[in-house]
């Protein structure tokens, strides 16, 4: 295994395709192994493209204008931050050599789309989930949501973040939902997945590794469980580790290396499970560092971007934690352009946290800006930190001319 050096003919190139807050991360770690990195998005000035040695907008849902890119760059590996891709694109790309994509173009495919994944679990690998349909119209929706029962819920089945989604009481409600899938999906497709609502005690991420060993072959490890917890679909607060009895731990991770073997490659996977007692359920995954994990830039010996960087290269691994630690989201609070974040200096007199401001150009009310990390000598202690540290940060408009 060997890096070249960046800006050089010997250089080893990674290609972002999605450059937020998780991007961001991913560049850094890359920047620090000599990578050069080429970061690609929507827009102008995203995070990931502040870090990166050169930066692209493209849409990149768009086959010729991503085939483009990666033509023009010619990456070693192209590692996808987001699910919104040209997927097929990328699968024509490591069919013919041109680059490899992280942890696999196929893992990449099956997991943009809600059904791809879901069917993959629950109807191939036999792992609980659910119980769940899917509708192509209003009146499938009824019919499909009258079989998976009510309460449900109701979600686009390209669409993340918790767009489009509703959790549906009864049948009256189910138009709206459906308006709303359809106003909140990724590409506009009208086609839903109807899902039973889990009564679940707590939702986990399991970060999931899969890379080589010293023998080069490919092991699966775990990072300790990750709590978090949900509003209207987006996570406000994540912890690690995340309490849970041994059986559902176990459970959990038979459940994380199934559904991780078949998706295969190597990277770090952010494993979604609900758990009740000792039953666990398969919810979704993300073959990429996953916004919850952002906590282990404070627990973990190697946080889930170094993990993800360090496995698809071919590098050795640790997941081991060091720490309770917890993360708290913190949003724009307003709509406006290159605000001002009052207060840093306060919020960082809170003993043991870190701070991540993610430069995004462009903010608005629900727009996750920043994060504030904390570690303590309980879960409890480490939350009440980050909460604290974030709260105390003021999102503003700048008074300078
Ligand atoms: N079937 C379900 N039962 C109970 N809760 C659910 C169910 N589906 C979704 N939720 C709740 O809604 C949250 C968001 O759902 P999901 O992860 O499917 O959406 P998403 O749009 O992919 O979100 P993200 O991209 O942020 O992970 C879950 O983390 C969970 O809290
Ligand atoms: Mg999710």
């Amino acid at each position: 295994m060997q890096i070249g050096t960046a800006l050089t003919a010997s250089a080893t190139k990674i290609m972002l395709l999605g450059s937020g807050e998780l991007g961001k991360e991913i560049a850094i770690c890359c920047q620090r192994y000599g990578l050069e990195v080429i970061a690609v998005d929507r827009y102008e000035n995203a995070p990931a493209q502040q870090v990166a040695h050169r930066s692209h907008v493209i849409d990149m849902t768009d086959p010729l204008q991503l085939w483009g890119v990666i033509e023009r760059e010619q990456p070693h590996w192209i590692v996808p931050e987001i699910e919104a891709l040209g997927t097929e694109t990328l699968i024509a790309v490591e069919d013919e050599g041109l680059a490899r994509v992280v942890p696999r173009a196929n893992a990449v495919r099956l997991t943009m789309d809600r059904e791809g994944i879901r069917r993959l679990a629950a109807e191939q690998l036999g792992v609980p989930t659910s119980r769940y349909g899917f509708a192509d119209s209003l009146d499938a929706l009824k019919q499909v949501a009258t079989k998976v029962g009510f309460p449900c819920f109701v979600k686009p089945t390209m669409s993340s973040s918790g767009k489009g989604q509703s959790l549906v009481y009864k049948p009256e409600e189910l138009e709206p939902a459906w308006n709303k899938a359809k106003k909140g999906g990724r590409v506009d497709r009208g086609r839903v997945i109807v899902e039973e609502k889990i009564d679940f005690d707590f939702e986990i991420t399991l970060l999931t590794v899969r890379a080589l060993n010293h023998q080069r072959e490919i092991e699966t490890q775990f990072c300790e469980p990750i709590g978090h917890r949900q509003e209207r679909g987006d996570y406000v607060e994540s912890w690690q580790p995340q309490p849970m009895s041994s059986t559902a731990l176990e459970a959990a991770r038979r459940i994380a290396a199934q559904v991780t073997d078949a998706l295969g490659g190597r990277g770090l996977f952010g494993v979604e499970l609900f758990v009740r007692g000792d039953r666990v359920w398969f919810s979704e995954v993300s073959p990429r560092p996953h916004d919850t994990g952002m906590v282990t830039m404070a627990t973990q010996r190697q946080n889930e971007f170094e993990l993800h960087v360090r496995a698809f290269l071919g590098l050795p691994v640790d997941t081991r934690m060091n720490q309770p630690g917890a993360s708290a989201v913190i949003y724009g609070g307003l709509e406006g352009a290159g605000i001002v974040f009052a207060n840093v200096d306060q919020a960082l007199q809170v003993p043991d946290t870190q701070l991540r401001l993610f430069g995004k150009p462009i903010a608005f009310e629900r727009r996750r800006m920043g994060v504030a990390l904390a570690t303590g000598e309980s879960i409890q202690q480490a939350r009440e930190r980050a909460r604290e540290c974030a709260g105390k940060i003021r999102p503003g408009i700048s008074q300078l001319k």
